[in-house]
């Protein structure tokens, strides 16, 4: 269970503002081990996959537009929970919305710029990691905290 694998990237808004250490940090802090990362400027193809169902809401193109305005760090996190877990850790989509102490909450203030995604359920994270990474671009490694963080 400890495996379970969750998809995050930091949008163009959270590079451009300078959040990208805080957000990782975050991350490595709760105790979820990093497996993947990269930082690329990402296609229109892939980012319309990416929120393929989405297609038939009236934000989609804007959507992919500003997801393809910049670069992004796109990243998968593993741990216990790490969808669920990680989901809370962003707030809720409409940073109005998201409670302090969320990287939402904390970080942002409109939902067409909420500076970071995160897989809404364990099928999308998997399909997420693979559009976006090969296999052999996510690596296997026991983390030297394991011990502590888990009983
Ligand atoms: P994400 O996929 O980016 O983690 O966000 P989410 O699950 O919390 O929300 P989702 O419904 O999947 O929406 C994807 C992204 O689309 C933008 N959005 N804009 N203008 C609008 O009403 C609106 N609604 C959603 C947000 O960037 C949202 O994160
Ligand atoms: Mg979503």
């Amino acid at each position: 269970m400890a495996e379970e694998r969750t998809f995050i990237a930091i949008k163009p808004d959270g590079v451009q503002r300078g959040l990208v250490g805080e957000i990782i940090k975050r991350f490595e802090q709760k105790g979820f081990k990093l497996v993947a990362m990269k930082f690329l400027t990402a296609s229109e193809d892939l980012l319309k996959e990416h929120y393929i169902d989405l297609k038939d809401r009236p934000f989609y193109a804007g959507l992919c537009k500003y997801m393809h305005s910049g670069p992004v760090v796109a990243m998968v996190w593993e741990g216990l929970n790490a969808v669920k877990t990680g989901r809370v850790m962003l707030g809720e989509t409409n940073p109005a919305d998201s409670k302090p102490g969320t990287i939402r909450g904390d970080f942002c203030i409109q939902v067409g710029r909420n500076i970071i995604h995160g897989s809404d359920s364990v099928e999308s994270a998997k399909k997420e990691a693979a559009l976006w990474f090969k296999p052999e671009e996510m690596t296997a490694y026991k983390s030297c905290a394991v011990d502590w963080i888990y009983e």
